[in-house]
């Protein structure tokens, strides 16, 4: 059994070498947050390859890339972003996800809306059937976390504050006991509770590609409809 770090390498080092020969030096390229997009990071750095910019989904990702001398655009001065790579906390068979066990779910939400293509990278433990395991986390304004907490109660979830802020200065709820069968239902009506910044289930800005690190040390690459 590989030790998961070394699964995040391998997937890491996979997706980099698929992208690598398309890479141009006019491109914009969308960096996630987590241990998994870190090694992706690692392999950029390595490799060093000719490209306009990174635009980085959190403060996290932003000091990992300058330390490695990867030049950041704010992502205000950036009309599109060619590819964005980011990890996730679950995938289900259709490619939905549930973002933000790193707390960066609004940032990496709003960099994959501006991608042309999403490449999802994960280890096999975070394929399930159905997402909802992994407690959803829900970025709220400080203001009203409690309303939040109590509709989301009402829904049929078991909210929990998580302690710290976002790097946009809010709360997350960690939304356990929902079984989240519908992803774009559950998406948008989390979204609609008064309060909310966003949710990280990402139905509505599914990845278009996913690699898959696996125990047996291959790589699953799947493309989605
Ligand atoms: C951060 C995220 C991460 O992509 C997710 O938590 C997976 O992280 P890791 O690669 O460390 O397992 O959504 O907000």
């Amino acid at each position: 059994m590989m030790a998961s770090d070394v699964l995040k390498q391998k997937v890491a080092e996979a997706a980099y070498t698929s992208l690598e020969r398309f890479i141009q030096p006019n491109w914009v390229l969308g960096i996630g947050t987590g241990s998994t997009v870190n090694c992706f990071i690692d392999c950029l750095a390595r490799s060093n390859p000719p490209f306009a910019c990174a635009v980085s989904s959190s403060l996290q990702t932003s000091d990992r890339l300058e330390t490695l001398n990867i030049n950041i655009a704010d992502i205000n001065d950036v009309s599109e972003v060619m590819v964005y790579i980011d990890g996730a906390d679950e995938v289900d068979p259709s490619f939905a996800l549930i973002k933000g066990g790193g707390g960066a779910l609004t940032r990496e939400k709003i960099v994959a809306s501006m991608a042309r293509k999403f490449v999802c990278i994960v280890d096999e433990s975070k394929m399930v059937d159905c997402l909802g395991e992994f407690s959803v986390p829900v970025e709220v304004l400080p203001f009203a976390h409690q309303p939040v907490a109590t509709k989301l109660g009402k829904l049929g979830g078991n909210p929990k504050l998580r302690a710290g802020l976002t790097d946009n200065g809010n709360c997350i709820l960690d939304v356990g006991g929902l079984k989240i069968d519908d992803p774009e239902y559950w998406e948008q009506t989390i979204n609609d509770i008064p309060g909310v910044v966003t949710t990280g289930i990402f139905s509505l800005h599914r990845p278009q590609e996913i690699f898959i690190a696996k125990v047996d040390g291959s790589v699953d690459h799947r493309v989605g409809h």
